[in-house]
């Protein structure tokens, strides 16, 4: 009666081994647990039956089913360590990272050539001891013309091809706001510049755009005349245009300066001998300045006879387009990668 329990249970065990061996994941090992270990798994159905054997083979048959179950539970565990160190060895392969790989490049950005622009514009100035100030883009009819002393059908308010806000208001056409707005919160002695949009309604062309940068200049103090500003604008463009220029200040007009002029550089392409740049004159317009006149002084609440001042628009695109052979001003907008970078 005990020799076919216990060969019952050598087979049991052999077949146990068997398919240990051939279970080749964690799934499959646990399917094996359960079919000989689990609660009605072959072996433990062994163990139960010993109650029906006969009193003296009890003993003997017990310590047979707890040995194979010792064994097969460490045969289980040792099975179920090397599937899951070959589960890690595949795992690691996978991941493995080749140092030795050459990078793939990270496609740094940068700064727009117009943003790299006012900033050097706003370093120069800034060693000039010129603070920095802005006003709004919107902005109302006393700030953008009749403060400057461009009152309603003066002329040269068609010259500005504003836009007019259906709520009222309208959008700068010019940085000269930003004077009016400073001047009537600070004291002269002070020398500013402020950067910032405009917009004119003009089509879009090749030199033409209705938004566009400008940075304004004033300087108001005791004894400023047009020497200073002559010296200021030419430390100030030697500096941008990175060489030396000759200047020519040409008698011009603006309503809130007097005198006005338009300031011209010699040509940077001939140098003077006349070219298709400067249209054969050997110089190039950049920008308009003027001594403040003193009626926008005295309306803001400076005294004239005091102090004096002076003060400069100039575009920068137009400066940028001339310095780098800009051909087009839509080329600072349209922001295809091939210019921007040819800017760097
Ligand atoms: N605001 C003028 C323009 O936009 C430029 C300018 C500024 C002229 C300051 C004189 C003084 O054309």
């Amino acid at each position: 009666m005990s020799e076919p329990f216990a060969m019952r249970l050598e087979r049991l065990a052999r077949e146990a081994f068997d398919e240990l061996a051939a279970a080749c994941d964690l799934a499959a090992l646990e399917a094996w647990r359960v079919r000989f270990l689990g609660k009605s798994g072959r072996l433990t159905e062994e163990l139960k039956r010993i109650g029906t054997l006969g009193p003296e083979e009890r003993p003997l048959a017990g310590a047979e089913v707890n040995q194979i179950k010792g064994r097969l539970e460490a045969a289980l565990g040792a099975r179920r360590e090397s599937l899951a160190a070959a589960a890690r060895e595949t795992q690691l392969a996978a991941e493995a990272v080749d140092v030795t790989l050459p990078g793939r490049g990270r496609g740094l950005g940068g700064l727009h050539p117009l943003t790299q622009a006012l900033r050097r514009i706003e370093d120069i100035f800034a060693a000039m001891g010129f603070d920095w100030a802005e006003g709004p883009e919107v902005e109302d009819e006393f700030h953008n013309f009749e403060a400057l002393n461009i009152p309603a059908h003066h002329p040269a308010r068609a010259m500005h091809d504003t836009f007019y806000l259906a709520e009222g208001g309208l959008l700068r056409t010019h940085t000269s706001t930003v004077q009016i707005r400073f001047m009537r919160h600070h004291a002269p002695p002070f020398r500013i510049i402020a950067p910032g949009r405009v917009y004119r309604a003009d089509a879009l062309d090749p030199t033409h755009s209705p938004v566009f940068h400008q940075v304004e200049g004033l300087v108001v103090g005791e004894g400023i005349h047009m020497g200073h500003l002559k010296a200021t604008l030419k430390r100030f463009l030697e500096g941008f245009f990175e060489q030396a220029l000759s200047l020519r200040l040409r008698p011009s007009y603006f309503p809130f300066t007097e005198p006005s002029a338009e300031v011209d550089i010699g040509c940077l392409l001939c140098g003077g001998k006349g070219c298709r740049v400067c249209k054969g004159t050997g110089y190039i317009e950049v920008l308009g300045c003027g001594l403040v006149h003193p009626e926008v002084l005295a309306r803001i609440g400076i005294d004239p006879e005091r102090d004096s001042g002076f003060a400069f628009g100039m575009g920068v695109e137009r400066l940028l387009m001339l310095k780098d052979g800009v051909p087009d001003v839509r080329l600072f907008y349209e922001n295809d990668l091939r210019f921007l970078r040819s800017l760097r």
